[in-house]
């Protein structure tokens, strides 16, 4: 049987909560399979830091690498925790992750299910991905402050924008694209942000004219908002920066039925480092220990890790058992009453 061995990291928050579920759905639909998951659980995140001081050592990133992929959580604490200042959760574990393993593909799908509680009066039909790009853009931590603290204080943070890192993101997008509806949207801002739009631009444009059947379109971010709420159906791909794709998942997500249902992918499609999938949302203090975060995010990242590793026909009955799910959804139940539910499916 194959053995596949998967780095597991609950991280805070409802982040365990939800990855209990991810694992239940995952043990469920490859129970006889003859895939094997061979599981390591990395404790980081808020918690472990407060209590070790230790934010992602090189230990745990090489025992990390030394996988076939991840699934990850949340990790984050309550914004604005003082005790977590020097942490960086954010910066030295999420995306130190996304960095070195260069997950330049952060894949983010959004589609509308039949039975979704989606806030749109007349929605559509809403079936689009996200090609946020994963390891450049404003994230890169290419910034800093001078005078800090005092009124002539100056703060910078450069967007990084390579030919190299943005040409291979829009040639995977174009690449989805021609597998879909061969419709992309490009976003960004290129009226205000000259430079990195037009080389976004230029390059779209380029490999555009390799794939003469995709319809290209271009859209300024804010007027992207807008038709992500009035007209969702126009979108198919989506490619854009780090910074705007994230803006704009949490919002898809809230569109198609909420951040619970958003599931993600942090690719590294040449298969050099492992990909982690993980829920779009975070660690949700607000709810965090009750049982009231919704765990199909999670499992949907199970789907979406299954089919990055070539388990196409697990990948499909884990969807599959979403979608009739939340068909089926009425009335509240908790984090493990849903995992179970879509388990059972299987
Ligand atoms: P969040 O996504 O954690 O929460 C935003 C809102 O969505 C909250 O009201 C929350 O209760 C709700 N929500 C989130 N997930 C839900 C679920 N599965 N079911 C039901 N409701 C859900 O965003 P935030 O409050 O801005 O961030 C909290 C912490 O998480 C911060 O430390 C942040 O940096 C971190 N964060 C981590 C990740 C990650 O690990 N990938 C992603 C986003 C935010
Ligand atoms: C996400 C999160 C992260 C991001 C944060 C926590 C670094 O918001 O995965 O969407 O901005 O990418
Ligand atoms: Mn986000």
């Amino acid at each position: 049987s194959r053995v596949v061995k998967l780095a597991v990291i609950p991280g805070d928050g409802i982040g365990p909560e939800v990855v209990a579920e991810a694992e239940k759905v995952l043990d469920a639909v490859t129970a006889g399979s003859g895939v094997v998951f061979d599981k390591t659980r990395f404790s980081l995140g808020a918690a472990r830091f407060l209590e070790t001081g230790d934010t992602l050592t090189d230990e745990d990133l090489a025992a990390i690498s030394a996988n076939d992929a991840i699934l990850l959580g949340a990790v984050g604490g309550q914004p604005g925790d003082p005790r977590l200042k020097d942490a960086n959760i954010e910066r030295g574990l999420l995306l130190k992750l996304r960095f070195t393993l260069d997950h330049y593909v952060n894949l983010r799908p959004s589609k509308l299910f039949t039975g979704a509680a989606g806030p749109l009066a007349e929605p559509g039909e809403i079936d689009f991905v996200v090609v946020r790009e994963g390891t450049e853009g404003p994230y890169v931590g290419n910034g800093g402050a001078i005078r800090k603290g005092t009124p002539h204080e100056v703060a910078n943070e450069t967007s990084v924008n390579t030919a190299f890192g943005v040409e291979r993101v829009v040639r995977y997008a174009f690449d989805l694209a021609e597998r879909r509806s061969r419709k992309l949207t490009l976003v960004h801002k290129t009226n205000v942000l000259v430079h990195a739009g037009a080389i976004w631009q230029r390059i779209v444009n380029e490999v555009a004219a390799e794939h003469p059947d995709v319809a290209v379109d271009y859209l300024h971010v804010d007027a992207a908002t807008i038709f992500l709420v009035t007209d969702p159906s126009r979108f198919d791909v989506i490619v854009t920066d780090n910074l705007f794709g994230d803006i704009l998942t949490d919002l898809a997500g809230a569109v198609t039925g909420g951040i619970g249902l958003a599931a993600s992918g942090n690719i590294n499609p040449d298969g050099a480092f492992p990909s982690m999938f993980e829920p779009v949302h975070g660690s949700a203090p607000d709810i965090a220990g009750q049982q009231k975060a919704d765990p199909t995010a999670a499992i949907l990242s199970v789907a979406l890790l299954l089919d990055h590793l070539g388990l196409s026909e697990e990948s499909a009955r884990v969807s599959a058992a979403v979608e009739a799910d939340i068909a089926a959804r009425d009335g509240a139940r908790t984090t493990a009453e849903i995992g179970s539910a879509i388990a059972a499916r299987l």
